[in-house]
């Protein structure tokens, strides 16, 4: 399984992080605060020191490890943000979380939507896992049109679930398992067959719509 080599659709592409990405998502990051800061994890001990060459050591390191898989998304060759494969769970539960974020100035070009369906396949392929979930905030449209398209199924509201900009913050839950798209998350939304309303909101869970 390489994962070195991008692996794409249309202009859209993602691969493993390298050590000397480290410098190109700093900037990103630092050049997106305002974007980002509503949706990023923080730690409850406090803040933490800001260096991605720390950072991306870290995550190569759970890689090797086998508890995730770090991608970067690119747009025409270009990096427009990270995807996240965390939480690698083996065994009888064989399942991991994604989590993502994109540069403002490549938001809107469909760039997280082809790349969770394109590591989402690699996860249920090439790393056997079993079932893969994303959890966003309620306030957080854009993300969650990004679970709409792919047709993720609602899987539950998880109250004050992880720490993000500064306080425990609640949570949606949506997931796929492998017997869910037998023809791959990709194939199923490129042919517009995901289903519609598999990421739709129960009214009883709806905060802050
Ligand atoms: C959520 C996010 C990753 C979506 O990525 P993306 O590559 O823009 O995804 P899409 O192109 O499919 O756009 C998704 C939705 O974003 C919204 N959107 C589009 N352009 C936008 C822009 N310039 N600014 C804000 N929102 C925009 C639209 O509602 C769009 O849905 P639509 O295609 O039905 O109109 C991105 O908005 C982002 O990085 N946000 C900040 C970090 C974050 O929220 N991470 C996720 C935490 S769970």
């Amino acid at each position: 399984m390489d994962l070195t080599a991008p692996r794409g659709h249309g202009s859209v592409a993602i691969r493993l992080v390298k050590q000397r990405d480290a410098r190109v998502l700093q900037s990103e990051l630092l050049a997106n605060r305002g974007w980002l800061r509503p949706w990023e994890a923080t730690s409850p001990d406090g803040p933490v020191s800001f260096d991605m060459r720390v950072g991306v050591r870290r995550l190569l390191q759970q890689y090797r490890d086998g508890v995730g898989v770090p991608f970067v998304m690119e747009y025409d060759g270009e990096i427009a943000g990270q995807l996240n494969v965390w939480g690698v769970a083996r065994g009888s539960l064989a399942s991991a979380t994604i989590g993502y974020w994109v540069s403002e100035r490549f938001a809107g070009r469909g760039i997280t939507p082809t790349a969770v369906a394109l590591a989402t396949d690699i996860c249920f392929t090439e790393m056997r896992l079993h079932r893969m979930e994303i959890c966003i905030r309620p306030e957080n449209r854009a993300s969650l049109r990004v679970v709409e398209k792919l047709g993720f199924r609602y899987e539950g509201l998880r109250r004050r679930f992880i720490h993000i900009d500064g306080d425990w913050r609640d949570h949606y839950a949506f997931a796929l398992v492998r017997e869910d798209v037998p023809e791959g998350v990709l194939q199923r939304w490129v042919s517009g067959r995901a289903p519609q309303h598999a990421a739709t909101v129960p009214p009883a869970d709806r905060l802050h719509a």
